[in-house]
């Protein structure tokens, strides 16, 4: 048995499935990546915290020295729970409340990414009120069509996420209240893109508007790239390097501005794995369907967008391959984890490996069907660490203020 083999059925056995399992030591890699393809630039990698926010992992992030991107207060919380800093982190998403508003201003968090003219004047507000500096930058839709799956596209008009260059270039020139500071741009376009093109003419674009701005008197200094840059998840798919994404966002870069990019997939998705254990196996029709105790509440990808993961057993049976449906345990159709998969043969109690589930996979993961969600377990320097206990009922039944029969 190879030593990954036996390294996973040992973790497997050792933690029970379905189980994350995250080489921390790939994502420092991939951060490294991202740090030396900015070079000289001034730049603050921004790792986006929606991908995978386990504390452990942000906690190595903020060690290896990243900022974060945050989507709402409960991210910000973790950030700054794992030693994060605020004024390394910035803050996106349509729907800021006035709490999680507040609460990031108290933090001191480095850049607002405001997302329409209305939260703007609450941020103005607020920011009064609290007698407090909140720097801006307003995420800009550019209009890019990317190609990606239509639910993870964002760049387009029709997408509900920030404001058109336009009304971008109104709102920096109009008078400015007192605590409001406009400090950046931003834009992000889509995930799991695989081609540079349409990163370059998004920042081409924006690149344009800051010159107009900076002719008019409004010097912004940070330039927010957003995310978004592919991994191969399917045989043949080739994204660009991270070297060529961050090569291409320097080369638009304006002169004189801070380069943010704010990676989740592209950092994360390659180094974890969803181990799971085959329930059962069951002919139907005129289909085989492998049932894993993996379902889609633990990881979504492929029920939401139709997302593609390769799986494989983890030490392969001889034996003739055939296609089969896999499958979890939910009572949804749609709970199907690869569709048509020509495998070796499985039976009962087999392990098998989902791969590249490291974003977008425990992040999305739900207690549908009252489930305790996965536990998590790091690799780093050879030695595997738990470092998210598997939940129990008594987890998910916290909340619930019904009184529990005795
Ligand atoms: C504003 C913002 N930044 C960064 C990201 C991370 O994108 P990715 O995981 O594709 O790198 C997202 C993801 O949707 C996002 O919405």
């Amino acid at each position: 048995m190879s030593g990954e083999k036996a390294q996973l059925t040992a973790l497997a056995r050792r933690f029970g499935t379905p189980l994350y399992v995250y080489d921390f030591d790939l994502i420092r890699h991939n951060f490294e990546q991202y740090r030396r393809a900015a070079g000289t630039t001034d730049h603050l990698i921004c790792a986006a915290v929606k991908a995978n926010g386990n504390l452990a992992l942000l906690r190595r992030l903020a060690q290896w020295g990243s900022g974060f991107d945050v989507v709402s207060g409960g991210e910000l919380e973790r950030v700054l729970m794992a030693g994060g800093r605020a004024d390394r982190t910035v803050f996106s998403g349509v729907g800021k409340t006035r709490d999680e508003i507040d609460a990031a201003l108290r933090a001191g968090i480095l850049l607002f990414n405001v997302e329409s003219e209305a939260e703007l004047d609450l941020l103005a507000e607020r920011a009064a009120r609290l007698r407090l500096a909140a720097r801006f930058g307003l995420r800009v839709n550019p209009d890019i069509a990317a190609v990606t799956h239509p639910h993870i596209a964002t760049g387009l008009r029709q997408h509900k996420f920030g404001v058109t260059l336009a009304l971008a270039q109104k709102l920096y020139l109009r008078p400015r209240p007192r605590w409001l500071e406009p400090a950046g741009i931003s834009f992000h376009i889509g995930s799991q893109i695989l081609s540079l093109a349409p990163f370059a003419r998004a920042a081409a674009r924006v690149a344009q508007l800051t010159a107009r701005l900076a002719e008019r008197g409004v010097a912004l200094r940070y330039f927010d790239a957003g995310g978004g840059l592919g991994i191969a998840y399917r045989p043949g798919q080739r994204p660009p390097t991270i070297a060529a994404y961050v090569g291409a966002l320097r080369t638009a870069l304006p002169p004189g501005m801070s380069l943010l990019i704010e990676p989740g997939r592209s950092l994360v998705a390659a180094a974890g794995s969803l181990l799971t254990r085959v329930l059962y196996v069951k002919d139907s029709g005129r289909k085989r369907f492998v049932i894993a105790d993996a379902g889609s509440n633990d990881l979504l990808r492929p029920s939401l967008y139709d997302a593609y993961h390769d799986i494989q057993p983890v030490i392969p049976r001889r034996g003739a391959r055939r296609v089969v449906e896999i499958v979890g345990p939910i009572c949804e159709t749609g709970d199907v984890l690869g569709r048509e998969r020509r495998l070796p043969p499985l039976a009962a109690d087999d392990y098998m490996v989902i791969a590249d589930a490291g974003a977008y996979g425990f992040s999305l993961s739900s207690n549908y069907n009252a489930r305790p969600r996965a536990a998590e377990v790091a690799l780093e320097g050879g030695r595997a660490r738990l470092v998210r206990r598997r939940e129990t009922s008594s987890d998910l039944a916290a909340a619930d203020l019904a009184e529990p029969k005795k």
